[in-house]
């Protein structure tokens, strides 16, 4: 099977995941990227279980409304009843790396406010150590060179994601190097760079199910 043929099996059991949920009614998270756009081109099929969806990006936000999925504001939903998106990196903890569609902030916020987050990906996405894809960092336009420099007293070597403009109007660092062995600390020291909206490093809220396909199906696993 193929990258796109394991996205799309992953998809499919996201898909049989939210219809298993105990609600009949589902107000649900959606995330960004190809295999997060697998699972939502699977919406319509269970539109009439879905009460209302809140999008990670304008992207994704796009694509439901063409499908004629319902898209609410999160400020008018409250809680969320589970959050489906994939990810760059994943570690047996299910910590993750996010931000590679540049929608790390929204994503988060999406995360924090769902109660049970599943993370679906590709098994190319496993990692035993998260950092060997570069950590996407969103930053007030205003102080990339100083975060920039910050982020190399932390050890890294930030990239500048160059003309990439976030839907929050934000720019993005990419920090090449590091290993990432203590997600939590390194959540927090980058988070406590002023200038820093949000990491892609989800340590501090990691997924609580994670799916990833395989050349042999999709393997699951669950936050111990
Ligand atoms: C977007 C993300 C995506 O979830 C991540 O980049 C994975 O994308 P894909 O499913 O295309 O590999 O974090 O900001």
């Amino acid at each position: 099977m193929d990258q796109q043929g394991m996205k799309e099996a992953v998809a499919l059991a996201a898909l049989e995941w939210v219809k298993a949920l105990p609600s009949d009614s589902v107000v649900l998270g959606i995330g960004t990227g190809s295999t997060a756009e697998c699972f939502i081109r699977l919406l319509p099929s269970i539109k009439g279980r879905i009460d209302i969806t809140v999008s990670s990006s304008q992207r994704s936000e796009a694509l439901l409304e063409e499908l004629q999925i319902p898209v609410g504001d999160l400020n008018s939903v409250g809680e969320l009843d589970a959050y489906v998106d994939g990810a760059d990196e994943a570690n047996q903890q299910l910590q993750l790396i996010k931000g590679g569609g540049a929608a790390l902030t929204r994503e988060k916020i999406v995360a924090a406010a769902a109660k049970r987050f599943l993370c679906i990906a590709d098994a190319s996405k496993k990692v035993a150590t998260l950092g060997a894809f570069p950590l996407p960092v969103e930053v007030i336009p205003m102080a990339r060179s100083f975060v920039a420099r910050e982020l190399v007293k932390l050890g890294g070597q930030p990239i500048w994601r160059d003309g990439l403009v976030t839907d929050n109007g934000n720019v993005i660092l990419d920090v090449h190097g590091l290993s990432i062995d203590r997600a939590l600390e390194t959540e927090a020291a980058i988070d406590h760079i002023t200038g820093v909206v949000c990491s892609g490093l989800f340590a501090r809220r990691p997924a609580d199910v994670l799916m990833l396909g395989t050349p042999q199906g999709v393997e699951t696993l669950v936050a111990g």
